[in-house]
């Protein structure tokens, strides 16, 4: 796909994140039972993951489980699972080919096992490498993960590993799943739905937000350019006066 005239490659983000939303909706308006959309929804992923890789993003966060999803009929967690081990075992070997690292964030230690096994082979194939960090976000809840912070940082605190003087935003941050990245840049979220649904909220804190009505499964490389243009074309001041 050639690059589109007006997207300035010395300005693409360093850290998109995406709710990818509206799977559901898209099954229901081609009368197909919801597992169907989010088989599509995968198919999106694997075109994202490549033109993100391409147009040179350092990390892509997807929302792809929430603590929230849980409560989902059963047979649609499994349908959940069972593509995230399809993806990662149908996939791995490419994105370790164009030097992608797949990680994950979320307390994946409630996943099922195959799912773990998969995360983790997944991991220590690609770890070493150098181009894009594919960050999925399983079993992930920004306000659950501020609480295991808490957490994590009183017993710090209780073991004198760390004073109370120490603690600020940066420190809080590096007890974030996401303490090795950047914040993001641009969090996106298609289906027309409006708000982060417990999304990066400590780290979306001046995230630019970029919505559309398109459905995921619809969500392809041209609107990952339209939200990486008007991306650009924000002004970020992070609550300064220029
Ligand atoms: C939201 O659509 C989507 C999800 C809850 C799951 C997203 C998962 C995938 C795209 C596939 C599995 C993940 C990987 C990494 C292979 P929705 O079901 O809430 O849609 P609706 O609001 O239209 O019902």
């Amino acid at each position: 796909m050639s690059n589109e005239p007006s997207l300035d490659m010395s300005k693409i983000p360093k850290h998109i994140a995406i709710i990818m939303d509206g799977n559901g909706r898209w099954a229901k308006e081609r009368n197909l039972p919801r597992a169907l959309g989010h088989k599509a929804g995968v198919e999106a992923i694997r075109k994202i993951v490549k033109e993100c890789d391409r147009l040179g993003v350092k990390y892509l966060t997807l929302y792809a489980f929430s603590t929230e999803n849980w409560n989902r009929p059963i047979k649609e967690v499994d349908s959940l699972m069972k593509l995230l081990v399809e993806y990662l075992k149908k996939e791995v070997e490419e994105l370790n080919v164009n030097d992608v690292v797949v990680n994950s964030i979320g307390n994946i230690s409630k996943l099922p096992l195959i799912c773990r096994e998969e995360l983790n082979n997944a991991y220590e194939k690609t770890k070493n490498n150098k181009g894009l960090i594919l960050n999925l976000a399983l079993n992930y809840g920004g306000r659950s993960e501020i609480v295991d912070a808490v957490k994590e940082i009183s017993s710090d605190l209780i073991n004198k590993k760390i004073s109370k003087d120490q603690i600020n935003e940066e420190l809080i941050s590096k007890y974030m799943y996401t303490s090795k990245m950047p914040d993001p840049d641009l969090i996106i979220r298609p289906s027309g739905e409006l708000r982060l649904s417990n999304f990066l909220l400590w780290q979306g804190a001046y995230s630019e937000l970029w919505f559309s009505d398109i459905n995921w499964p619809d969500f392809h490389e041209k609107q990952l350019q339209s939200a990486i243009m008007d991306y650009q074309k924000r002004d970020r001041r992070f609550g300064k006066v220029k």
